[in-house]
């Protein structure tokens, strides 16, 4: 297989951008499903897809900002925490685990993959120039809230929100790991 330096230089440099800093435009629904359709080329064990979306832009992307607010309000939450991004990135998508019962993967093999695929999404996006950030939040783990705003079933979760935008700048990017002391080489 022959190399491909740019892409192995986009992973070595790639990094989110926050919401704050997002702007439109956002995707449009071609684009979206292109990059939809790079976050599923993700490892499946079984080929289960034990995963979909939920795309908020717009309408549906400000009712479940309110449905957040009104969350916050009945249950002491905070509200800027749960509903800004939602209010900020001009799209968002929720990226659902959908647990598969009745097979022989296990359901940890299916959690990553759906972590795989939120972080799928999000490369793809900023490998096609897009801001995109993956966040959870308080509202990602109201069961309540997902099932009553967005129409999760029982047993379904939120792998992550990727919220997704124009972003021209970046804040100085965080320190990242020290490899070598992250590695036990077992060669000898
Ligand atoms: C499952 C998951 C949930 C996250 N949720 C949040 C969050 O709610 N708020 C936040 O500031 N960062 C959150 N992060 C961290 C950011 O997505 C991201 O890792 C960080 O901003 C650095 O991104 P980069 O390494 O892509 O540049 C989360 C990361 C993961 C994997």
């Amino acid at each position: 297989m022959a190399a491909d330096n740019t892409v192995l230089d986009f992973l070595l440099t790639r990094r989110s951008r926050p919401v704050k800093l997002m702007r439109p435009p956002a995707p449009g629904r071609d684009e979206l499903v292109t990059l939809l359709t790079a976050a599923t080329r993700a490892p499946d064990h079984g080929k289960l897809e034990p995963w979909r979306f939920i795309v908020l832009r717009d309408a549906g992307q400000a009712r479940f900002a309110a449905a957040i607010r009104a969350r916050a309000a009945a249950t002491g939450q905070d509200p800027d925490k749960g509903a800004s991004a939602f209010e900020q990135a001009p799209l968002s998508v929720a990226v659902v685990a959908v647990p598969r019962d009745a097979t022989k993967i296990p359901a940890i093999e299916q959690t990553l993959s759906a972590g795989a695929v939120c972080l799928g999404l999000l490369n793809a996006a900023l490998a096609a120039g897009w801001g995109a950030a993956w966040l959870t939040g308080w509202p990602a783990y109201d069961p309540e809230l997902l099932a009553e705003a967005l129409g999760l079933a029982p047993g379904e979760w939120i792998a992550g929100f990727v919220h997704l935008g124009t972003s021209d700048a970046a804040p100085p990017d965080r320190p990242r790991p020290d490899v070598p002391a992250l590695v036990t080489w077992a060669e000898a």
